[in-house]
């Protein structure tokens, strides 16, 4: 016998007892399935809001009953790890020899829950209902707490249960994700020893739709500025001197105009550099991807879509660069007429960036365009505005997204390989300091109500998830162990 065969005889004797692990695991979990509904409605009626000041002891409050329930959950050395604002929670479980080392991410914060009066429920006061609705409802209930417990849940059940984990388990939990995670990057790179691991699994995120999966492989960035457009000291009386000196809102549409060419595409030299050519792969994962255009466009009220010529409506959010006026203003704006010649006009913009586009660059040369193209008798003021958020793209056909596939393949359809159109810093920044890629695991879904009156989150997708995170935790040490003996077979070669 071989060393490869050898090897396979040993994994399979081996995983009719993780199998037991497993189904030991998911009984657990749905005999305790009211005490673990009891553990979202404990975290979610807690006002953790990080972007408002008054909220700080709450921040403090869900970190305390995070660190009490990663305890009671068997998890060890579990602390807080403080930042200049507000801190992590940290745990770990490293006693699966040999196995690989997982970092799930997750955050305790959740957004504000103005405007009160939407709400059809109080935010805080969270609920659940098996028996009609099937929802939680609730500020936070999906994003993230409903998603952070889903592993910690997981965790608890092999714990409670064998004993033991199929891999080495560390928890890191922000308290900024809603406000940008402005201190993450120094809390990694302070803490990259103790955060040190194979693979990083985040619980933040979604799936395509309650029957559809899906694996998000990249991310788009993103950067934005404002250019101020001037062309004299005060307002002007539009009889006496209109019509014989420069409108700054003239000047500015017609360079917010030029920003695109007829074709659609951004018309500024230097904003393509990097991108990649679309693959013949990325056409694939487009048109599989299951999305019914004109349904989508009616529901968001657009009378078709729009956008780059040449590309699908698909590939422009994953795979192209945007530039969009997110607000211009100037002038008189008030009811009535005010006959001027405005001085000043201002216009914002972001660009979302993909890979391989450099946000440095690309916001060095839409300064230099700018510079460069001053209307007649216009001063243009190029002016950076604080979004600053790297492009991600990771390989499709990594050891965790090998296993994520597996687990989504049994309890969805799918899994759809996907990029997002959107931006979320901590996966580009996990990469920079830890060196290691992520994979999104989360289950909420883009109708709960994310960051809007009447967050809710499917009970179906918070009884699947926890099962997947039980199923994901086996299947990665599976899947480690086959790399092996597959590098063990070239080895032997
Ligand atoms: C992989 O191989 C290394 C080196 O032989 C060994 O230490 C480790 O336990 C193996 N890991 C798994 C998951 O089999
Ligand atoms: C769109 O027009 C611009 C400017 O004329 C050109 O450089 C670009 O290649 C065109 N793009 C496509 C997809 O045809």
């Amino acid at each position: 016998m071989n060393l490869q065969a050898a090897l396979f005889l040993l994994l399979s004797l081996t995983s009719a007892l993780c199998n037991s692990n497993v189904n030991e695991a998911l009984t657990y979990s749905d005999k305790n399935v009211n005490r673990i509904d009891e553990d979202l409605l404990q975290l979610a009626a807690i006002p953790s809001i990080s972007s408002l000041p008054e909220h700080a002891k709450d921040i403090i409050a869900a970190s305390q009953w995070l660190i009490d329930h990663l305890k009671s959950s068997g998890l060890e050395n579990v602390q807080l790890l403080p930042t200049n604002a507000q801190p992590s929670v940290y745990a770990e479980w490293l006693k699966a020899d040999g196995a690989p080392t997982v970092l799930v991410y997750g955050h305790y914060d959740v957004q504000p829950v103005d405007p009160l009066q939407l709400w059809n429920t109080p935010p805080f006061e969270p609920t659940v209902d098996r028996k009609k609705d099937m929802l939680f409802r609730g500020r936070g209930v999906s994003d993230d707490k409903g998603g952070l417990l889903q592993p910690i849940h997981a965790v608890e059940a092999f714990l409670k249960t064998s004993k033991q984990l199929p891999v080495n388990v560390k928890f890191l939990l922000e308290g900024q994700e809603e406000i940008g995670s402005p201190n993450l990057a120094e809390l990694l790179h302070e803490n990259a020893g103790l955060l040190k691991a194979d693979i990083a699994l985040s619980a933040d995120g979604g799936q395509i739709s309650a029957e559809h999966s899906g694996i998000a492989l990249g991310l788009r960035g993103g950067i934005a500025f404002e250019v101020e457009a001037q062309t004299v000291d005060v307002d002007l009386h539009s009889g006496m001197k209109g019509g014989s000196v420069q409108n700054p809102i003239h000047a500015l549409a017609q360079f917010v105009d030029n920003l695109h060419a007829p074709n659609g595409s951004v018309n500024v030299e230097g904003f393509y550099r990097g991108v990649r050519e679309r693959t013949e792969e990325d056409k694939a994962d487009a048109a599989a991807f299951p999305f019914d255009e004109a349904a989508e466009m009616a529901s968001l009220g657009a009378m078709g879509p729009h956008g780059e010529e040449g590309f699908t409506t698909l590939e422009r959010r994953w795979l192209r660069p945007t530039l969009d006026v997110v607000g211009i203003w100037g002038g008189f704006t008030g009811t009535g007429i005010k006959t001027i010649v405005p001085s000043k006009a201002t216009a914002k913009i972001s660009c979302r960036l993909v890979p391989d586009q450099d946000p440095v660059a690309i916001l060095e040369a839409l300064r230099a365009h700018t510079e460069g193209h001053a209307p007649p008798q216009t001063k243009l003021t190029f002016r950076k505005l604080p979004f600053h958020a790297q492009p991600y793209l990771m390989p499709r056909n990594t050891m965790a997204n090998r296993a994520a596939t597996k687990v989504l393949k049994g309890l969805f359809k799918g899994p759809f390989y996907y990029r997002e159109g959107g931006s979320i810093p901590a996966l580009a920044l996990m990469k920079e300091h830890l060196g290691i890629w992520c994979t999104s695991f989360g289950f909420g879904l883009s109708t709960d109500n994310l960051h809007s009156p009447n967050e809710r989150y499917m009970i179906t997708m918070w009884d699947k998830g926890r099962e997947a995170w039980i199923r994901l935790l086996q299947e990665i040490s599976t899947e480690a162990a086959l790399e092996n003996a597959s590098d063990a077979a070239k080895d032997e070669l």
